[in-house]
Formats: C-alpha cells, sequence, structure tokens
C-alpha cells in the first residue's frame, strides 16, 4: 500500500539542517521518510536515524531509505526513548548533529480507516499509532470515568461541551466505532454549536487520540534526550500542530537558551545560569499561504528550533 504524506516546511527544514556540521541526524518522526529522504539528497556527509513507533509507517519509511544503503537506518520506537536508541545504534560513533521531531500523526494514519483516528469513516476506534501495543481508543472511551473524559476533553482540545459529551459516552457504552464515537458526539452538542468550527466531533477525536498515544507526555523528555544528543553547533527542530506541543516545545528551548535563569529581566546574569543552545528564531516559523493552500495539513504547522552551544571552554563544532 502507498503511504502519501507531504512533509511540511520541508524546504525552512534543509536550511535549518544546511549548516550543521558532518555526522548524523536523529528523525525522531519518522512518518513516509520525506524529510529524512531529502535531507540525505541535500548532503551526502550525513546519515540518518529514524524512529517511528508506528510499525507501518517504518516499513514505508524503510522502501523510501533502501536507495541510501547504510546512510540511513530505521527503527521501531517511541521517541522518549531516544537516547537509548542513540545508544544500541553506535550512533554516538557518528556525531549527533540534528534531531528533527515533526510531531503528530502522518496523513495515512488519519486517511486508513481501519486506524480508527477518523470520525470520516466509520471502522473500529483505535487510534494508536503503535499498533502493536497499549490501550485503543475503544478501551479508553469504555473504561474511563466520566469526570475523567471530560478533563481529557478539556485538556487536549479545549472542548465546550466536554462535560455533556462525556455524560454522552457513558451513557452508550460500549462504544466500539469512530461512527458510533461520532454520531453520539454530533448529538451531544447544542444545534447552533454544530453548525461552527469544522465537524463536531473533531475535537474529541483529537483528545482521544492526544491521551491514546500519551503524545504531550512524550515531548518533555525527548526534548531533553535531544538538546543532550546534539554536539555543539548541532541543531534541535521541532514542528508541531497543536498549542499544547507547542507551549512544551517553547519552554524547553527557553530553558535551554537561559539555563533557568532567576535574575531580575534586563540585569546581568549572576544566578551562575549557563545556556544550553541558542534559540533560531523567536516564534519560530509557520509555514507560507502558498505551503497551507497546497497542503491544508499544514495550517497550524509551527516549526521552532535551537541550536547547542559548546559545554565547555574547549568544546569545539566537529
Ligand atoms: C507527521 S508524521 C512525520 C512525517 C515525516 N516527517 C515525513 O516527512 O514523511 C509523524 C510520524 O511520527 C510518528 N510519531 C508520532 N509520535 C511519535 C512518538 N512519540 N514516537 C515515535 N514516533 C512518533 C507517527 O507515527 C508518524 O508516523
Amino acid at each position: 500500500m502507498t503511504f502519501v504524506h507531504q512533509s511540511v516546511l520541508l524546504d525552512r527544514v534543509l536550511e535549518l539542517f544546511a549548516p550543521v556540521p558532518a555526522g548524523t541526524i536523529v528523525d525522531a518522526t519518522l512518518g513516509g521518510a520525506g524529510h529524512a529522504a531529502a535531507l540525505l539528497e541535500t548532503r551526502a556527509d550525513l546519515r540518518v536515524l529514524g524512529l517511528d513507533q508506528d510499525p507501518h509507517a517504518l516499513l514505508a519509511a524503510q522502501a523510501r531509505l533502501a536507495e541510501f544503503g547504510d546512510r540511513a537506518t530505521a527503527v521501531h520506537a517511541r521517541f522518549d526513548q531516544l537516547a537509548t536508541v542513540v545508544a544500541a545504534a553506535g550512533a554516538a560513533n557518528q556525531p549527533i548533529v540534528g534531531v528533527l521531531f515533526d510531531l503528530g500523526v502522518s496523513s495515512p494514519q488519519f486517511d486508513r480507516p481501519e486506524r480508527g483516528f477518523s470520525y470520516r469513516n466509520n471502522a473500529p476506534l483505535d487510534m494508536r499509532m503503535d499498533t502493536t501495543t497499549g490501550r485503543t481508543a475503544a478501551d479508553l472511551v469504555n473504561d474511563t470515568n466520566e469526570r475523567d473524559l471530560a478533563a481529557i476533553l478539556r485538556r487536549y482540545s479545549d472542548e465546550r461541551f466536554a462535560s455533556r459529551i462525556a455524560k454522552a459516552i457513558v451513557y452508550a457504552r460500549p462504544v466500539l466505532t469512530t461512527g458510533e464515537l461520532s454520531e453520539l458526539v454530533v448529538n451531544a452538542i447544542p444545534a447552533p454549536a454544530r453548525r461552527k468550527g469544522g465537524h463536531p466531533a473533531k475535537r474529541t477525536f483529537q483528545a482521544i487520540r492526544i491521551a491514546v498515544n500519551e503524545e504531550l507526555d512524550v515531548i518533555p523528555p525527548a526534548l531533553d534526550a535531544a538538546i543532550d544528543a546534539v554536539v555543539a553547533g548541532g541543531r534541535v527542530a521541532v514542528i508541531s500542530f497543536h498549542s499544547g506541543e507547542d507551549r512544551l516545545v517553547k519552554a524547553r528551548f527557553r530553558l535551554a537558551e537561559d539555563g533557568g535563569c532567576s535574575c531580575p529581566p534586563g540585569l546581568p546574569c549572576v544566578c551562575g545560569a549557563v545556556a544550553e543552545a541558542r534559540l533560531l528564531k523567536r516564534g519560530g516559523w509557520v509555514p507560507t499561504a502558498a505551503e497551507i493552500e497546497a497542503n491544508p495539513r499544514a495550517a497550524s504547522a509551527r516549526l521552532r528550533a535551537v541550536e547547542k552551544l559548546p559545554t565547555t571552554p574547549g568544546e569545539d563544532l566537529q
């Protein structure tokens, strides 16, 4: 089966990694390997160590990257395992000069009905990116109490009607398919609100997907590991699609930039904080109108990036 996914902010990603020294880029969210293949094509002195927790994506990526031989390695792993994967791949022999995260879901995950991510198709309620393990969306909606379900809907998608939807889910249980869930969400939302802001079940599906895949929980440890792994002059870049993700990235990059400095703003730092990295652009980058027109799924994307600073006076760019 073909794997069709348009890489977001591709030219910007290539530009960001153009100045890094020779070595290995970790693509923490390999997907269809669009970014990875473009990096390998444009820089003959780079290797890619790719991770994806979705075994279907991994197969597609391996096929896409076969032409690069041993310059590309693809590993089935969740990206909070980054440090272990890097160590096991022996990538420590090659400097890690970049880490790329292109967060969220690939187009095939949404578009293939059997993955159970979409309110547009009727299929078993699954939503796991890693189909080999963990709780499905059906497990989550059928086993979580009403108060916790409402909290998930509020926390991960700011759903205004979280309580009504949670009550409707609990009343209708067991809820086993995307079609059942979508229909009961539509019916739980007051009629005037159903007509605004896209499909009425969109936010519920997003929140449940984020909870099933623990999408926000894995970001902070993975960013720590990424910043730790790269050599001086190496770069860490993150494309996020959701304000909850972007907040975590922004906060971690700010900490990398100011080293946790507690001195009053505007005054010289006397608290001994040491910066780990420099921010490459305040506010980051968003896609152009032309990119969004060509690929509407890019609309909510924001890319932020940092460059690692030398940690000791002697440590130079490799
Ligand atoms: C937006 S797609 C990446 C597309 C890719 N950059 C490209 O150009 O083809 C995101 C991919 O990251 C994977 N993914 C999301 N969260 C992950 C995590 N915590 N660990 C590993 N893979 C993850 C998904 O399974 C999906 O295949």
